[in-house]
């Protein structure tokens, strides 16, 4: 028996709707994105809109997680903490990982942005790591296994000279946060269980530029860094498994059209 959980669609459209508001929360910060401003002030935000449309941060008290988004700049993996220390500069990646709860319905999603001119190294990081998300969703299909997303990511990742974290994982969401299975970015060809219609779970590649090990910062107990402190991309979508394809549940500008 796996674990997966087949949405109804009375969850579908409750996922899909929380979906949006993430996705919106994204496009919302932008804004704010700019030399000088603090990761805490764009937290605070991120927080003020979410609840605005009568939702919940997904991450704030999750395992004890103090925060309303994730912020992870240039040497940082995943979950960053915002903080009124962390300083916006000129030539700064960074990423935005915002989870709402509307209605009881988690929505997962992030992507990059940047702080003025950055280098061409961190543009191709940036250029490829989206690339690795389109292809892995372009796998998702009915019967294909969870393995093929990974399988593309990691053989294209690594072509353009880059390593996959492994550390941290997509993963099934929507009635919970943190659902099965766990979706790797790196994965043997047909390996993993098979898709089925009305499964949601995200893929949320994070690339680096030298190696794909990580560490957790020793005094707040979440900020993953690349080990070599380069540099590190992530984009993530949350995903629905359709009859014919998938449909891209975060996807507000119809960058996917459904299959
Ligand atoms: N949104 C992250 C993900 O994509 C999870 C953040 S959990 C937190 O799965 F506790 F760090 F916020
Ligand atoms: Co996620
Ligand atoms: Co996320």
């Amino acid at each position: 028996m796996s674990g997966i959980i087949i949405k109804n669609p009375e969850q579908i459209e409750g996922i899909r709707k929380s979906c949006v508001l993430a996705a919106e929360t994204l496009d919302y910060a932008e804004q704010f994105v700019k030399e000088g401003v603090s990761t805490e002030e764009i937290d605070s935000k991120i927080e003020e809109f979410i609840i605005n449309h009568g939702a919940i941060p997904a991450t704030k008290g999750y395992n004890g997680y103090p925060k309303s988004s994730c912020i992870s700049l240039n040497e940082v993996v995943c979950h960053g903490i915002p903080s009124e220390k962390t300083i916006l500069k000129k030539g700064d990646i960074l990423n935005i990982d915002i989870t709402t709860i509307l209605n009881g319905y988690y929505g997962d999603t992030s992507r990059m942005f940047s702080v003025g001119e950055i280098s061409p190294a961190a543009d191709k990081l940036i250029q490829t790591t989206k690339h690795c998300l389109d292809l892995g969703i372009q796998q998702v299909k009915p019967d294909n296994h969870f393995g093929n997303i990974g399988f593309v990511i990691s053989r294209y990742a690594r072509a353009q000279g880059f390593s996959v974290v492994y550390e941290f994982c997509g993963h099934g969401v929507g009635v919970k946060f943190h659902e099965d299975p766990q979706v790797d970015h790196t994965s043997r060809r047909n390996s993993g269980p098979r898709m089925k219609p009305g499964m949601i779970f995200t893929i949320e590649p994070m690339i680096n530029q030298g190696r794909a090990s990580t560490n957790i910062d020793r005094t707040d107990g979440w900020t993953a860094r690349t080990v070599d402190n380069k540099l590190s991309a992530q984009f993530e979508h949350t995903i629905l498994v359709t009859a014919t394809g998938f449909e891209v549940l975060t996807d507000i500008h119809n960058n996917y059209p459904v299959t």
